[in-house]
């Protein structure tokens, strides 16, 4: 195991770099260092060539992500608002989706906000049974800003998504699977053991083949590069709103926000 990090753990085992969120207490909320950290161990996956592919997990049995750390919004304006998620798409969102070998999210539990997003940047996602998939983001006055709003229709279309992100409903595992967001679903004991055989049947093909396809399916499934600038644009704005003001304070003192649409 690797103990350079503060916030993930990982360990390389077969050529498979098992990467796990490592904040159980805060149901592995993505702050600021998890995000540098997750992009450091991205790194070392296109760089070292002993590692072939990654897993990316959680840690404990309760989420895989819970969202961006909703503790650290309190002093965004919309420029820091926009920065944060544009840091998040250079450092993590957009190198996982165009990294040269496979990185696959294995979710074992609530996958929410940020959290689900990063599961979508995944080339492909296996789950455990006690999963669930949403982007709560409209509880706080905001909206996605790691690319939830354009990989979400990539992977369940146009009223599915549209449907997730207006009314912030969670989807369980076996609706996930239904749906096309997960390809696999898997008792928790056995999630990371049945994602890593997966991995290593993909790993006795040929690298090089690989790489070309991840490029050519990113590029398929990608109708518009705009709609990700925009997004970030547009989670930017709401920091600037009332409304992102009384969401997050609503979610610390945990109670149900009042939304005035200012
Ligand atoms: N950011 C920061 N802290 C978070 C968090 C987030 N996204 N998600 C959970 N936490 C923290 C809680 O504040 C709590 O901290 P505390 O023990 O210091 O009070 C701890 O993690 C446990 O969460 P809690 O809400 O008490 O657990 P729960 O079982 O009642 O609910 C969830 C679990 C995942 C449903 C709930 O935590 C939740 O809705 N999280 C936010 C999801 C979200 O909106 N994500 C999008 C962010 S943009």
């Amino acid at each position: 195991m690797n103990t350079d990090y503060n916030t993930i753990k990982t360990t390389l085992e077969e050529g498979i770099l098992t990467i796990t969120i490592n904040r159980p207490d805060k149901m592995n909320a993505l702050n600021k260092d998890v995000i540098t950290e997750l992009g450091s161990a991205l790194n070392k996956v296109n760089d070292n060539p002993e590692i072939k592919a990654a897993i990316i997990t959680g840690e404990g049995n309760r989420a895989f992500v819970a969202g961006a750390d909703i503790s650290e919004f309190d002093t965004l304006d919309a420029a820091g608002g926009a920065k944060l998620a544009q840091r998040g798409a250079d450092l993590v969102f957009d190198r996982i989706e165009h990294s040269k070998k496979p990185v696959i999210a294995a979710v074992n539990g609530f996958a929410l906000g940020g959290g689900c997003e990063l599961a979508m940047a995944c080339h492909f996602r296996t789950a455990s049974t006690n999963a669930q998939f949403g982007q709560p983001e409209v509880n706080l006055g905001l909206i996605p800003g790691y690319g939830g709003t354009q990989r979400l229709v990539q992977l369940v279309g146009k009223g599915r998504a549209m449907e997730l992100l207006i009314s912030a409903q969670m989807l369980k595992a076996d609706k996930a699977l239904d749906w096309g967001l997960v390809n696999h679903v898997f008792e928790p004991e056995n999630l990371l053991e049945e994602t890593r055989k997966i991995l290593k049947n993909i790993l006795t093909k040929a690298p090089i083949a690989i790489e070309h396809i991840i490029t050519l399916v990113n590029e398929a499934a990608t109708v518009s590069k705009e709609g990700f600038s925009m997004e970030v644009e547009k989670f930017g704005a709401c920091f600037a709103t009332e409304d992102k003001k009384e969401g997050t304070l609503a979610f610390m003192e945990k109670r149900k926000a009042d939304f005035k649409g200012k």
